[in-house]
């Protein structure tokens, strides 16, 4: 087995440890289940280092007994970090360009998105604020470290989760994440519309915010 397939393997035993019920993550195992002939071209770009620094303090961070065996296929993983820009100049902020990395197991495989399904790593480094968001694309993520801070609209209390927990964004739900002191990384999968870039939803304590990391 190669280590694209052994990554592959090790995300769904690590979705089916969580609840198997939910229904996002029913529905990210599903499209998985779809994705037969792309799981041995998921690799195939050059592995590099994420711009943002942080991958191995991070692997490291990774405590949850469940995500260990997923915690190993990762170090054998030649990813392909690269930064998200599909977000109109400047409303994200100064700094979370710099400060986060995405491996994408899908783009090597269908750079033209024909499967219209994401599925990959999400990497931020410690004291950054993702800025408030929504896209048309159904989410799940599943954090492989923490704590995070998460809220569900501008402005709103933020909610802390541990690694291991479920975060599951309908169709434009606006969303935002909190990185503390630990590195964050996580499972992000896209079920559809994947082609539609994700907006920013501007929300005014994001300076102060920021002033903290
Ligand atoms: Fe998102």
């Amino acid at each position: 087995m190669t280590s694209s397939e052994t990554l592959w393997l090790e995300i769904d035993r690590f979705l089916a440890t969580l609840d198997p019920a939910h229904a996002g993550v029913a529905s990210v195992r599903a499209r998985m289940r779809e994705m037969t002939d792309i799981r041995s071209r998921s690799l195939l770009r050059p592995a590099n280092a994420p711009l943002c620094g942080y991958l191995e303090e991070a692997l490291a961070a990774i405590e949850t007994e469940r995500a260990i065996p997923l915690q190993q296929a990762l170090r054998h993983a030649p990813l392909h970090w690269e930064s998200y820009r599909g977000y109109v100049a400047d409303t994200i902020g100064p700094h979370f360009p710099k400060r986060h990395a995405y491996a994408s197991l899908m783009v090597g495989a269908d750079p033209d998105w024909a499967c219209d399904f994401d599925l990959g790593l999400f990497l931020i480094t410690p004291g950054t604020l993702y800025r408030d968001h929504h896209h048309l694309a159904p989410e799940l993520y599943v954090p492989l470290t923490g704590p995070s801070k998460w809220r569900f609209g501008a402005g709103k209390d933020w909610a802390e989760k541990p690694a291991g927990a479920i975060v599951w964004n309908p169709p434009n739900q606006v969303h935002a994440t909190l990185v503390g002191t630990v590195p964050f990384l996580c499972l992000y999968a896209w079920t559809e519309a994947v082609h539609v870039p994700a907006k920013v939803d501007f929300s005014e304590d994001w300076n102060a915010l920021e002033a903290v990391g």
